[in-house]
């Protein structure tokens, strides 16, 4: 019988054997996955004597099937332990893994640091608004009008030029990206009531390089005083007060004649800066003038009756030789530990 009938209990053993052998070698719940393939799979013992099952005698079927049968059950019996076992094994790894060791030291968060430039924004406006000056803000995208003509600017002026001064698109929009902080002189001159004390620091726009000592963005301030007998002596008082709490109670300020279309007369301001790096000296800080009778007109004002005196400086530029900044990329590069040096006030 057993010539004809190759399902027997040895073969049913034999190949259980080799079934359980490959699963009981997996290692994890792929290679157990894998090597159920191999043990049931088409070369496995189990499937080739279960393919001869059809060649039996119908009498020996059953008997033969049931052998089949129990192989099958205890190899996915044997299957279905390790693969609870691995399924097990690998959650309790992840979880170690995933531990949270609430005892550990938290690494530190840094705060960051506020921008030297803001900073010192602060500082000045914080001067200004102490002697009772108000601040005022404008656009940044600005209408030529305010930027150029309402400060009597010269339709031909050379700054007007597309090398110094970023156009929107299209140019006959008639709106540029500021270049100073003055066209917010002629807004607070429309907005406001007289008489008039603003200071109006902002950022602005020129088509520059990035260099040690240019950013095509950067930040002025600007002052603006409009009231009824104002003369150039206001205006040098307002400046050495300024310029003694920014440098100190030994700083000094001279006034150069110079030029600017928006004030006559017009100076350059220098300050007499005592703790310069490398020896108290004098360095240009920025224009000021009294206010062209042309632009109180162009926002409604009767030079006839007031007047007023104005000033403006860049914020970079007074850190730079202030605090002895000696590259501009240091301020637009934004690594705090730049900001870091400077503390929480300047
Ligand atoms: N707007 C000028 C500039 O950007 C600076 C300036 C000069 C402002 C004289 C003033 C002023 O208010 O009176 O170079």
């Amino acid at each position: 019988m057993s010539a004809e009938n190759p399902i027997t209990q040895e073969a049913v053993d034999s190949a259980v054997a080799e079934s359980l052998a490959l699963i009981n070698a997996a290692t994890d719940l792929a290679s157990l996955k894998a090597a159920r393939g191999v043990a049931v799979g088409e070369q496995s013992q189990i499937a080739q004597l279960n393919a001869q099952l059809r060649n039996l005698p119908n009498e020996l079927k059953a008997a033969a099937g049931a052998l089949i049968g129990q192989a099958r059950g205890s190899v996915n019996a044997a299957f279905a332990q390790k693969e609870t076992e691995f399924a097990a094994a690998e959650e309790q790894a992840k979880l170690a893994a995933e531990s949270v060791d609430v005892t550990a030291a938290a690494e530190p968060a840094r705060i960051g640091a506020r921008h030297p430039l803001s900073l010192l924004q602060d500082t000045i406006a914080d001067v200004f608004v102490g002697m009772g000056w108000e601040i005022a803000e404008g656009p940044e995208i600005e209408n030529e009008w305010f930027n150029f003509d309402a400060l009597n600017f010269d339709a031909d002026h050379p700054a007007r030029a597309m090398q110094d001064t970023f156009f929107v698109e299209p140019v006959d929009s008639h709106l540029v990206l500021r270049t100073h902080t003055s066209p917010v002189q002629v807004r607070s001159m429309l907005e406001r009531d007289l008489p008039l004390y603003v200071l109006c620091p902002g950022r602005v726009f020129r088509t520059d390089e990035l260099d040690a000592t240019h950013t095509p963005v950067f930040h002025q301030v600007e002052g603006l005083a409009v009231d009824k007998g104002l003369t150039m002596a206001d205006l040098r008082g307002t400046l050495e007060h300024f310029a003694r709490i920014m440098f100190g109670p030994d700083a000094q300020i001279r006034l150069r004649p110079s030029f600017f279309p928006f004030t006559e007369p017009s100076a350059e301001l220098d300050v007499w800066h005592p703790g310069a790096k490398g020896g108290a000296r004098w360095v240009e800080w920025g224009g000021c003038g009294m206010v062209n009778p042309n632009v109180l007109k162009a926002a409604g004002i009767d030079p006839e009756v007031y007047s007023g005196f104005a000033f403006g400086m860049g914020i970079e530029r007074t850190l730079m030789f202030r605090n002895d900044v000696r590259d501009m990329h240091d301020m637009v590069e934004s690594d705090v530990r730049f900001s870091e040096q400077f503390g929480v006030s300047i």
